[in-house]
């Protein structure tokens, strides 16, 4: 290498583009990890927070909003957040295997981390309620995979016994550090609008993302980061609402399978957030849900899996009230690509099949 080519690297490399060094390093200060703990990462973290005008249109009231496409993680969803966390944790205790019991994407999530540190990954799953994408991740990252003749509230029950019995960590969101690791969403929200949205719109299923949140909203909040907390806006699918109507749902049912939970385990800390913040709860229809998804794709490019476009579903049907000026952010929690055949089957695209290979039939086709 040349002289001047040496000198050239050596003071034209802009520091932003120092790499990323995943979320643990990044916000090491603020997590419960010390110099023994080793880092398990993917280098999760740091999605982008993107303006929505299609919706801000659709709402009015010049209120900006955006989306934290939280589907962009590495294993294409909000999990891999938490799951550096209890899987770095685990490593540090001497941990050999780890359960968990999924709607799909927390068992793709837990099976990439736990493979990686060298561990076993034992998941459960409801039989025929995972959508395609999220079990062929579980499958090809080797999970040992246990797929149950009931729902995902039986999963969860079943997998805290089998914690209780023996030495496997259970990394549901009741593993206290999954959401320390989720928390960080927020720290980047903050880092980036340089202060709190005024309504943070979540879906909420075991309602761990949610009491995540509000934990990295305030943390930061006390450490002057941020001059404002957001309102904690939660969503459910209607056929899935245990939060919304305060009571436990036997059998629920909903498109948004990542959602499909009748009895959320993190209940009374999802209340709290909600009352601390002044926030809400509200549930959406499967319509609602399926149109807000279909919106994000077609108008914005941006695709999310059903449960995600709950949260942009619950601020379509909240828009009378949003105030004058605000700010907004709904938060994907996943990748579309988790659920072709919801993708599939809810569309509006021209799909012109069966077409012979001859460019004049084409172009009639395509109005040319
Ligand atoms: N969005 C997606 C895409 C999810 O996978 C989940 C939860 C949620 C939202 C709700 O988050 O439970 O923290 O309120 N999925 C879990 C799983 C239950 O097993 O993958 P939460």
């Amino acid at each position: 290498m040349s002289l001047t080519q040496k000198l050239r690297d050596k003071f034209m490399r802009s520091p932003e583009m120092e790499p990323w060094p995943g979320l643990i390093e990044k916000y090491r200060q603020w997590l419960p990890v010390s110099g023994k703990t080793p880092v398990i990462t993917l280098k999760e973290g740091c999605t982008p927070l993107i303006r929505v005008k299609s919706i801000e249109r659709r709402i009015k009231n010049h209120a900006k909003v955006y989306v934290k496409y939280d589907g962009l993680n590495p294993t294409g969803s909000f999990k891999d957040r938490g799951m550096t966390m209890a899987i770095s944790k685990a490593k540090e205790e001497g941990c050999e295997a780890v359960i968990c019991a999924s709607t799909g994407n927390t068992s793709a999530s837990a099976a990439a981390y736990a493979k990686r540190a060298g561990m076993r990954a034992f998941v459960l799953i409801p039989d025929g309620y995972v959508a395609q994408g999220k079990l062929a991740q579980a499958l090809v990252y080797g999970a040992e995979i246990i797929a149950i003749r009931g729902n995902f509230d039986s999963a969860l029950d079943i997998v805290r016994e089998l914690n209780k019995k023996y030495p496997i960590t259970l990394v549901n969101s009741v593993n206290p550090f999954r959401l320390q690791g989720q928390k960080t969403a927020a720290f980047e929200i903050i880092d980036e609008l340089t202060d709190a949205p005024d309504w943070l719109c979540i879906p909420m299923g075991n309602a761990g993302n949610i009491s995540a949140y509000w934990l990295g909203f305030k943390e930061y909040n006390k450490a002057g980061k941020s001059k404002k907390l957001p309102r904690m806006m939660g969503f459910q699918a209607s056929g899935s609402a245990p939060l919304v109507y305060g009571k436990k749902i036997e059998n629920p049912e909903t498109i948004a399978t990542a959602i499909r939970i009748g009895n959320p385990v993190n209940q009374s800390k999802a209340i709290n957030a909600k009352k601390e913040s002044k926030g809400g709860f509200l549930d959406v229809t499967d319509e609602e849900i399926i149109k807000a998804y279909n919106i994000l794709g077609c108008e914005e490019g941006i695709f999310c899996e059903p449960a995600s476009a709950a949260s942009v579903a619950g601020l379509l049907k909240r828009s009378n009230e949003v105030p004058q000026n605000s700010t907004i952010v709904c938060v994907l929690t996943g990748n579309g690509l988790k659920d072709p055949d919801c993708a599939i089957n809810n569309n509006s695209a021209k799909f012109y099949k069966d077409i012979p290979a001859e460019s004049k039939k084409i172009s009639e086709l395509i109005g040319y």
